[in-house]
């Protein structure tokens, strides 16, 4: 699966839960990831934690799944990827996430409990749109100096592969970061 295909995914996600007929979750109808969600129907609309294989997440890719009615990602990130993280400390509004949602764990650099793995709340915390994902380098779009990261097409907020919004956005803060918990090495908890 390429990235394009992968990040395809996200307006799957957004046809399905608009329609109403699949706000069952996910990241691409097609893909395996589908088998790996297990509440029903009513423990989803109570909130209920959702359940994902990530066994066949690949470096780079990412993926959607639904919880509480919004868009979180999953993304594997690669080693360049998290060596440039530090980086962009100086061009964001909130590098160490101090005036941003997430839980104490994911409270540092990368953002997550795992380096590698990344989870977050795929909302711009401007109006509510759904950012892009773009992780290549230097795309003529976003410039000579991105480093991949996220960019909301609404009103052109960018953040970082860590969901850390720049400087001098319309966004405020950082993507929201949702609780989470890994099972094992290959399956994750959304939500608690
Ligand atoms: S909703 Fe994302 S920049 Fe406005």
């Amino acid at each position: 699966m390429s990235d394009q295909q992968v990040d395809n995914s996200k307006r799957r996600f957004l046809l399905l839960a608009t329609s109403g007929a699949g706000a069952v979750a996910v990241a691409g109808v097609a893909t395996p990831f589908i088998a790996s969600f297990f509440p029903s129907e009513r423990a989803k609309a109570a909130g209920a934690p959702v359940e994902v294989d990530i066994s066949k997440l690949e470096l780079g890719q990412k993926i959607d799944v639904e919880y509480r009615g919004k868009p979180v990602w999953i993304v594997k990130r690669t080693p360049e990827m998290l060596a440039n993280l530090p980086k962009l400390d100086g061009k964001l509004a909130d590098p160490k996430s101090d005036d941003s949602e997430q839980p104490d764990y994911a409270k540092n650099t990368w953002r997550s409990k795992k380096p590698e793995v990344w989870v977050a709340t795929g909302v711009c915390t401007h109006l509510g749109c759904s950012p892009t994902f773009r992780p290549e380098l230097a795309p003529a779009d976003l410039g000579s100096d991105w480093l991949g990261g996220y960019f909301c097409p609404c009103h052109g907020s960018k953040y970082d592969l860590s969901g850390r919004v720049y400087s001098s956005m319309p966004a405020p803060k950082n993507l929201p970061i949702p609780p989470y918990a890994f099972l094992s090495d290959t399956r994750l908890k959304i939500g608690e």
